[in-house]
């Protein structure tokens, strides 16, 4: 037997669970350390950008210069504080619908990866009790080039042994959408379909992802 899909590749922020919160309160205080402004509003912008284009974001905000190794310093202090934060996750911070759809997903015989930005994702899966539902995590020590680029989609694809064609992606962000379809996958965006709007089929939340619309198309 033959279905056209074969595997469904799944972002972790705003899909999976929700650490943009964690994320807000450790660049809040490293802005605030430094005398730079930063809200919530500000957050928004930082979905899906990697630790050291989120610190360039929050440093152009100010006028001042800082050097590599200095950068480095902020980040590697920011990330200390997110990772104290994210030690106090559990199978509670696991979105609506999140669950459900991993296992109906292996129960159908697809293959599960996991295609995140973050450093720390293997740490967060672990933390919501999800880490054996996937096939293969991607390593984003290991890529290159972050969303919109599809080298993180593709590097799912090529290691779960499933042709991007035969993946099915599920993103939140605009740029993580645009990841999926440059890689060749069906994506699915999670969110407003108003902003979206490169999705191929967009749902609010993964308590409405229904597998069978999906295999049957
Ligand atoms: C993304 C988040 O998933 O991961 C971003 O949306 C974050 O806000 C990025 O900056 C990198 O995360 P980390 O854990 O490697 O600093
Ligand atoms: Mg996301």
């Amino acid at each position: 037997m033959s279905q056209r899909y074969q595997a469904v590749v799944f972002d972790l922020d705003g899909v999976i669970t929700d650490t943009a919160h964690f994320h807000f309160l450790a660049w809040r205080e490293l802005a605030q350390s430094l005398g730079l402004p930063f809200d919530e509003a500000f957050n928004e912008k930082l979905k899906g950008i990697d630790r050291m284009g989120s610190l360039a974001l929050i440093l152009a905000q100010g006028s001042q210069q800082y050097g590599d190794a200095e950068k480095l310093a902020l980040a590697d202090q920011k990330n200390a504080h997110y990772q104290e934060l994210i030690k106090t996750m559990s199978a509670e911070h696991l979105l609506p619908g999140a669950l459900e759809t991993l296992i109906a997903v292996r129960d159908a015989g697809l293959k599960i990866g996991l295609a995140s930005v973050s450093k720390n994702a293997a740490f967060v899966l672990d933390r919501l009790g999800i880490s054996d539902r996937f096939d293969y995590v991607v390593d984003a020590a290991l890529i290159q080039r972050g969303k919109p680029d599809p080298e993180i989609f593709l590097n799912a694809a090529e290691h779960l042994g499933v042709a991007p064609a035969a993946c099915l992606g599920v993103e939140d962000a605009v740029a993580g959408v645009r990841s999926i379809k440059a890689a060749g996958m069906y994506a699915v965006g999670v969110g407003d379909p108003a902003v979206l709007t490169e999705a191929d089929d967009v749902i609010p939340s993964l308590r409405d992802f229904k597998l069978s619309r999906y295999l049957t198309a």
